[in-house]
């Protein structure tokens, strides 16, 4: 058994020497000394031996495990240094690469022109407010001067969730609905997506942005609706462009126009994108009807006020320079990314 227990000792240290990783040495580790190890074994079968023989080969025993303890301690040390050693020189970065810039985006064409607009009005002392897109007939149509047989109803047919409840086609109802609940002055800007029953194509989507304005007061004229408007233009598209009114019909306002800009790209002369006219309509406008006044209770011999509406896209489109629709849906980066 002394025979057994050199031969094991000297296959313990040599396996510790020989064990190249930690992981590998825990195995020695459990198969010597484990308990179930080899060294473990002898110390129980020492029984077998004579009793006068016991003490000697137990000491020789204890002193082995203490050995292959120590180298165990030894070589386990030795080890988590290079492991150390090798983890550091592996994880090591160059602080002088070039670091990795993350993707900024940029914030969407029309949300732009929306901020734009808004900041116009805003230095103006408007104030921008919101409304639902889900919309009822009475304040779509109804309370805006346009009844149910009213021919204007037909150009702006849109999806109704049921006979009176429907998809705005305009941001006018916002006029009403801002009435309603304040007292005048009221003075607001209201930007928003609208629906109507459209074909998509280069000029048309069933859903569009549009940015609805209402300024009413004691005293509002005809000329105060003209020199917002036209300060707005000047601001928006730059101070050399033109602008002009023309006559036109909307139910909710009387009189009512409609505002174009000179042409920006042949300064008036005409060319393909005014398509020969010199001049570009940008927004719808008028007094405020006195039917509306009535709608929301305000007194039409008391108070007046101006109102407009502009497509945003149409806007968009003529100041950059987009000539098709879609290409502000179809978030396309590489149309996006021009916008920074
Ligand atoms: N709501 C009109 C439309 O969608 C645009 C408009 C025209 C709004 C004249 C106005 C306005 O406030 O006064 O065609």
């Amino acid at each position: 058994m002394k025979e057994r227990l050199e031969a094991i000792l000297g296959t313990a240290l040599d396996a510790v020497a020989q064990a190249e990783t930690t992981d590998a040495l825990e195995d020695v580790r459990v198969r010597f000394l484990g308990r179930k190890g080899e060294l473990t074994a002898l110390l129980r079968q020492m029984g077998q031996l004579a009793p006068e023989l016991r003490p000697a080969f137990g000491e020789a025993l204890n002193r082995a495990r203490d050995r292959v303890q120590a180298e165990l301690e030894a070589r386990q040390a030795a080890l988590l240094a290079r492991e150390k050693q090798e983890r550091l020189r592996r994880e090591t970065i160059d602080v002088t690469m070039p670091g990795r810039a993350p993707v900024l985006g940029s914030a969407h064409p029309l949300t732009i022109g929306i901020r734009e607009v808004c900041e116009i009005f805003v230095n103006m002392g408007f104030k921008v407010i919101e409304g639902p897109e889900v919309e009822t007939e009475f304040y779509n149509f109804t309370a805006l001067n346009t009844p149910a047989y009213h021919p204007a109803r037909d150009v702006q047919d849109t999806f109704y969730i049921s006979d009176s409840v429907l998809l705005r086609t305009q941001t006018s109802p916002m006029q009403v609905r801002e009435m309603e609940r304040s007292k005048p002055p009221v003075k607001v800007v209201v930007p928003g997506k609208v629906y109507r029953r459209d074909q998509i194509d280069a000029t048309h989507s069933p859903v569009f942005h549009q940015i609805e304005g209402l300024l009413v007061d004691e005293g509002v004229t005809f000329a105060d609706l003209k020199g917002v408007l036209t300060a707005f233009a000047h601001q928006f598209y730059g101070a050399d462009r033109k602008v002009r009114f023309r006559p036109h019909y909307f139910p909710f306002t009387e009189p009512s126009a409609e505002m174009d800009v000179s042409c920006g790209l042949c300064g008036g002369a005409g060319c393909r994108v005014c398509k020969g006219e010199g001049w570009i309509e940008i927004l719808g406008s008028g007094m405020v009807h006195p039917n509306v006044l009535r709608a929301v209770g305000y007194d039409p011999e008391a108070l007046t006020g101006f109102a407009f509406g502009m497509g945003l896209e149409r806007i968009v489109m003529l100041k950059y320079g987009i000539d098709d629709m879609r290409l502000l849906f179809e978030n396309d980066l590489r149309f996006l990314s021009q916008f920074r």
